[in-house]
């Protein structure tokens, strides 16, 4: 079974065909990162103008790379939820129109779930029920599976993404966009103090599973840039505010070493407490599968490796090429679907929410 998958959410053009749920046959991504970097962040518009000029050749490349013809195909598989509006209906009205003209099914995957589905791509089959974690440049959310799209979401970020923040802690420090693997890199490095700062860890309330990342964010702003001097009270002594040390290569290092045990601390922190009130109430899980972006982070990597072991779970984290937007993750999951006649007619709507 031969599925083209088409991703075009936020500002990754990207096109895959996938022989079945898990043998990836090509899979193409073209980033559009050095459109947004002196932005800092993503423009929704320039993210769906460059959308259209890309989509027709990578979707050439992925079937010219994959070795197959059009007619090959045995569905067109596309993420249409959830993503940017403008971004989302390039990718939809492409996989539209080669299913209409080829007569072929049209399979909606959730951009979601199928951050989930990667950990299966080029390996074993996952292994349910599960705990998943998804933690991306607009998603930090956790869910209880019973399969690849049977998902109860348990809790998700308040306010930042973990990437998101991530992404603004490198902007602070001067690192470029998008930051998470510049912070990653720099946190390596052998002489990074991770706890030079003590940068605050969400907890939320008591049993809490929802996450938070706002508050780091701040912590990391005043300990680069300084604390606001804050306004003279009359008849109040002024504060006197000392200014941040300079920000040396050394300094920025121990930033960034110290923001992302903090940040990954808050992350192993939720987890465990999942995976005790999922026992609690008497479903325990199997497995843990982590996706998105910052799945390819080093210390996301590690800390999760070692509580899956602790818990006696199986860890699923995708190979470092499917962690980030790709198609490959859309085409295996539309595969999934397609065996099971989930397909979609040509109605499908891009929706810019998630479904849960
Ligand atoms: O999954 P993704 O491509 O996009 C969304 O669906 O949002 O994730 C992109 C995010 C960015 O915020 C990027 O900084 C982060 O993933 N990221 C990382 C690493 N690699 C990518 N964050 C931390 N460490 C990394 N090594
Ligand atoms: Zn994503």
């Amino acid at each position: 079974m031969l599925i083209l998958g088409i991703e075009s959410s936020c500002d990754e053009t990207a096109a895959a065909v996938s022989e079945g749920p898990r043998r990836v046959r090509s899979s193409v991504v073209h980033a559009q990162h050095d459109l947004h970097a002196e932005y800092g962040g993503v423009v929704p518009e320039i993210a769906s103008r460059a959308h259209a000029e890309k989509i027709l050749p990578t979707v050439r490349a992925a079937i010219d790379r994959a070795g197959v013809a059009l007619d090959d195909l045995d569905a067109i598989a596309v993420g249409h939820r959830p993503g940017l509006i403008g971004s989302l209906l390039v990718g939809l009205s492409a996989a539209k129109s080669l299913a209409w003209t080829l007569g072929k099914p049209l399979v909606g995957v959730d951009h979601v779930h199928a951050h989930l589905h990667a950990p299966a791509l080029g390996d074993a089959p996952i292994e349910f029920p599960a705990l998943g974690l998804v933690v991306s440049g607009g998603h930090t959310t956790m869910y209880r599976l019973t399969g690849p799209t049977q998902l109860e979401r348990l809790g998700a970020t308040i306010d930042d993404a973990i990437g998101e923040a991530f992404d603004k802690a490198a902007a602070i420090l001067g690192l470029g966009h998008p930051g998470g693997p510049a912070i990653d890199a720099l946190a390596r490095h052998p002489d990074a103090d991770d706890r030079a700062l003590d940068f605050p860890v969400s907890r939320l309330g008591p049993g809490s599973l929802d996450f938070s990342f706002s508050g780091l964010k701040t912590a990391m702003l005043y300990a680069a840039k300084g604390r606001p001097q804050p306004r003279k009270i009359p008849g109040k002594p002024e504060v006197r505010v000392e200014p941040a040390p300079e920000l040396t290569p050394e300094r920025i290092r121990n930033l960034a070493a110290s923001f992302q045990r903090a940040a990954v601390r808050a992350l192993s922190l939720k987890v465990g407490r999942a995976l005790e009130a999922l026992s609690e109430r008497g479903d325990p899980v199997r497995t843990l599968i982590v996706g998105g972006g910052v799945s390819a982070n080093s210390r996301v990597r590690s800390e999760l490796a070692a509580l899956a072991s602790e818990h006696g779970l199986a860890l699923r984290v995708p190979p470092m090429d499917y962690c980030v937007d790709n198609a490959a993750m859309i085409a295996g999951l539309g595969a999934v679907m397609l065996e099971r006649g989930e397909t979609s007619d040509l109605s499908l709507e891009a929706v810019p929410t998630t479904a849960c």
